[in-house]
């Protein structure tokens, strides 16, 4: 996710550069690894960019020094996805006549072969980044004789993938042309004087409370204080919509949400569409080295040790090999003296930065035949640099600091290399791969359909909870992980001492917890482990235990025993089960939200924890 902004003004007494410099520092939560401005004065295109924070970049560069006669700038600030945060990678990107400027927040999914028949060509490339491809076709488009518009049109037709895209050309002051397809770009106006264009509403909000909300596959010409709009398919003008944001800055910085956890929440849905886009070709390379690997470990750190737990359950079920979760922090400590030749670490982490799992995986590098797959969700950090192999989650940057979005995002890497371990063993026919597949492309409809139904229900269960301090998450197979991740969840953000246990080990001591009414509340999806789950259902319903069960729409039977059923609108089958740690998540995710709330808790601070534990 990467923060694009623009503006185009006839106004003489503003300072472009320092508008703009505010514009794209208000999107900073949006990516902040790398960051540029381009500006357009006397039929030049002037670039500053560089790698770094934004305020870093400032210092060292002067971002905000454009000249002075400029009337269109744009801006970008980066969250890597294709290509290492640095200079050269940071947008705006150019064509070779250095005439056209683009920034872009997406994923251009045919960048590479786009950029081979580009070369060909004779298109000279400066970055690696997919975004660099897209000023060199409008080049072309305009070479062919289109005008500005038409090229910019004919050029987005040739991208699959997701994109939201600002651009400039030297040859046309009065113009700036965007457009979107997934990703997501709105309009700002103060008629008459000056448009803005940017990523979300926050960066043009103190400048104006006027904006047009842009959808799919529609262009834009923005002048000054004036817009067009298109369909891009068809290229007739349309109409929109002129609304007035009511909402505060802080407030547009979360889309609107109260804070970044249950907008991070919400993002589900589009970061596991981004994850999916994961190439087959870098799944397989992880799938093959596990295929030949002895011994296989993963390890991780919090929520994402929680992630690979549920992750290894999934690979293990088509691997056909035992792989040992470790946390991180104990990983030289049981493998010393005896790592294995041909072992291979699995590493995943959300930052890339916790140091823990950085040391671990530097300590098992010292061992040469040990290989590191890495699941990360930036691009270029740390552990990257001990890693043979990377897979960038692409859910984009996660502020708050309680993990969400990116536990889904790590699950479904994972579920996607298991998947790949399937097709290349040829263990199970082609028509139960391509069901696997259909499950987890169907995984963001199920969260978007329970988002939209059970916010009262969730908040009903957890007015209903606050009088208990204590409860259990309780579950069996796969679904263990789904519980604990609950439980850490509450600690992490409603400071509640809440257990994710194993429901048959439960009756090996915690059991004794339960008093009349003491809440328990069972991961329930229907898979093999169902009907043992309905006897521990049972046995703590018969101690007086207040039962609340997360089951499948269409359950029955632990519904009959439950005083409260959380419903995920997902088929009882055995493709969707594999992927429950996903697919039941938010519903706890959630309750940790609401009953944070309900402590008068911030859910987006949670005490004593940081987003990133860099001490041991
Ligand atoms: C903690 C975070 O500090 O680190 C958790 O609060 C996170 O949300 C854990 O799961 C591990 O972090 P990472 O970046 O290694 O996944």
């Amino acid at each position: 996710m990467c923060g694009i902004f623009g503006i185009i003004t006839n106004q003489d007494n503003i300072s472009l550069g320092k508008v703009v410099l505010e514009g794209i520092k208000r999107l900073e939560y949006r990516g902040y690894d790398s960051c540029g401005i381009v500006a357009l004065s006397n039929s030049e295109l002037h670039v500053k960019k560089d790698s770094g924070k934004i305020d870093e970049i400032q210092k060292k560069i002067n971002l905000a020094d454009i000249p002075n006669n400029s009337k269109l700038a744009l801006a970008h600030t980066r969250w890597a996805t294709h290509g290492a945060p640095t200079r050269k990678n940071s947008h705006p990107h150019l064509d070779c006549s250095n005439k056209i400027a683009v920034v872009h927040n997406g994923i251009i999914e045919n960048f590479l072969e786009l950029r081979k028949m580009l070369t060909e060509k004779g298109h000279l490339f400066e970055s690696d980044t997919d975004t660099e491809v897209i000023p060199h076709l409008i080049e072309i488009k305009m070479k062919e004789g289109l005008n500005f518009k038409d090229s910019v049109v004919e050029a987005l037709k040739l991208l699959t993938g997701a994109y939201a895209v600002a651009v400039c050309h030297a040859d046309y002051p009065d113009s700036i042309i965007v457009a979107r397809k997934e990703s997501p770009l709105v309009i700002g106006i103060i008629e008459g004087k000056s448009t803005y264009c940017a990523s979300d509403i926050p960066a043009f909000l103190p400048l104006t409370r006027k904006c047009y909300i842009m959808d799919d596959d529609e262009l834009a010409i923005l002048k000054a204080g004036e817009v067009e709009f298109f369909d891009l398919i068809s290229n007739e003008r349309i109409e929109k919509e002129l609304r007035t944001i009511e909402w505060s800055i802080d407030a547009a910085e979360k889309g609107g949400y109260e804070h970044f956890m249950l907008k991070e929440i919400y993002e589900e849905p589009i970061a596991i569409r981004n994850t999916l886009k994961i190439s087959e070709e870098l799944l397989r390379v992880f799938a093959n080295i596990l295929l030949s690997a002895e011994n296989i470990y993963i390890t991780a750190a919090g929520t994402s040790y929680h992630a690979a737990l549920a992750g290894k359950f999934i690979i293990s079920k088509f691997l056909g090999k035992h792989i040992q979760d470790i946390e991180c922090s104990e990983l030289e400590t049981q493998l010393k003296g005896n790592l294995q030749k041909n072992s291979v670490i699995i590493a995943i982490s959300q930052s890339g930065e916790t140091i823990d799992i950085i040391e671990a995986i530097k300590w098992a590098k010292k061992a040469k035949s040990v290989k590191i797959l890495t699941i990360t969700n930036v691009v270029g950090s740390s552990i990257t640099r001990s890693s043979d192999h990377v897979i960038v989650t692409n859910a984009g940057p996660e502020i708050g600091v309680a993990a969400t979005k990116t536990y889904s995002t790590q699950v479904l890497t994972l579920a996607l290399i298991a998947v790949s371990i399937a097709k290349i063993r040829k263990i199970i026919s082609d028509e139960e791969i391509i069901k696997y597949y259909e499950a987890l492309t169907g995984i963001p409809n199920i969260i978007e359909k329970f988002l939209e139904k059970n916010v009262d229900l969730i908040k009903y269960i957890v007015n209903n909870l606050e009088k208990n301090m204590n409860y259990f998450f309780l579950a069996r197979g796969i679904s263990i992980a789904t519980a604990k991740e609950g439980g850490l969840k509450l600690k992490e953000v409603a400071c509640r001492f809440i257990e994710g246990y194993s429901a048959a080990s439960a009756k090996h001591g915690p059991i004794s917890l339960v008093r009349e009414g003491f809440p328990i509340i069972f991961i329930a999806p229907p898979d093999e482990t169902y009907n043992r789950l309905v006897g521990n259902v049972m046995e703590f319903k018969s101690r007086g235990g207040r039962i609340i069960s997360v089951v499948v729409e269409s359950d029955e039977k632990i519904t009959k025993l439950s005083d409260i059923t959380i419903r995920i609108p997902q088929p009882a089958d055995k493709y969707y089960n594999l992927f429950s740690p996903i697919t039941f998540m938010p519903a706890l995710q959630l309750l940790a939200y609401y009953s944070a709330l309900a402590h008068d808790l911030d859910p987006d601070k949670p005490l004593n924890l940081s987003k990133t534990v860099t001490v041991h």
